[in-house]
């Protein structure tokens, strides 16, 4: 129960699936955290549900201006922080002869830029021995038709991992991934594609997973919480899959 006590953490995107699961375990292990996102009625949901103790912060990911301002609420509300979780971003489909410079330039600067700098600008607050979490995909190794530049972007970041896992181990700063396979959260069930074709999409998942299911974000959560514990002290540039499987056998 008490694995992050006294632990300060910030998680990116943590009013809704993934991040709301890791915020809900990592208080119930005792640490004191902070949340991002963007929509004002999920942010009032989490601050509701997570307690007057949790620090919700409006933040667009990929804004730089805005990353200086949650740095700084960060080092307020907190002074320094312990684990950072960086895991905002959404997955929008964008077929290769569709995508706009204005989608391209958007997804990159969520799911890739934000997270460079987002690290960048919480060195100063980072605790001696800090673990930094960045949520990949799946999609960086199978690839995935629609999810082009989000996928090119979260390989990014796997790149990125090791890169700052080895610039950063020398401050006692830890920097790993997850890479989570098809997760039944709030996002997956909001893709911008009608009822139908979503279904079909978990049914064809279910069918094909070596596990014959998505997982849950209490499963990913789980992970984070091994990776911002001390019990993973020696684990350094590292994407741990939490997939059930499915990308040994690989995605459409
Ligand atoms: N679910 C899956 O199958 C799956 C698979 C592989 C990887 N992932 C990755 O897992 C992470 C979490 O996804 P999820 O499925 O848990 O999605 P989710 O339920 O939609 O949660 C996403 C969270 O990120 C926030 N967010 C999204 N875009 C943002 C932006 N541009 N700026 C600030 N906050 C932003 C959302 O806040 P708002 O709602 O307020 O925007 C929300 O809090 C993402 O990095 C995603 O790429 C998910």
């Amino acid at each position: 129960m008490d694995r992050l006590k006294g632990k300060t953490v910030l998680i990116t995107g943590g009013t809704s699936g993934i991040g709301l699961a890791t915020a809900r375990l990592f208080l119930a292990e005792g640490a004191r955290v902070a949340v991002t996102g963007r929509d004002p009625e999920r942010l009032a949901a989490a601050q509701k549900e997570l307690g007057e103790e949790t620090l919700t912060i409006r933040s667009e990911a990929g804004s730089l201006a805005e990353i200086d301002s949650m740095m700084t609420r960060v080092k307020e509300h907190f002074g320094q922080l312990d684990v950072l979780f960086l895991n905002a971003a959404s997955g929008t489909p964008a077929p290769v002869d569709l995508v706009t410079e204005d989608q391209f330039d958007e997804i990159v600067q969520t799911c890739f830029k934000g997270v460079f700098f987002s690290i960048q600008k919480a060195l100063p607050v980072l605790s001696k021995n800090a673990s930094i979490i960045i949520t990949t995909s799946i999609t960086n190794r199978t690839g995935s038709p629609n999810f082009s530049v989000y996928g090119a972007s979260k390989a990014a970041l796997r790149s990125l991992v090791q890169s700052l896992g080895l610039a950063l181990i020398g401050r006692g700063i830890r920097v790993n991934a997850i890479n989570p396979g098809p997760i039944d959260t709030e996002g997956f069930n909001r893709l911008p594609i009608p009822q139908e074709m979503l279904l079909a999409i978990k049914n064809d998942i279910e069918g094909r997973s070596p596990s014959k299911r998505l997982g849950t974000p209490e499963e990913v959560a789980k992970v984070a919480l091994f990776l911002a514990s001390d019990d993973s002290t020696f684990v350094v540039g590292e994407e741990i899959v939490v997939d059930g499987g499915i990308s040994l056998v690989c995605l459409p």
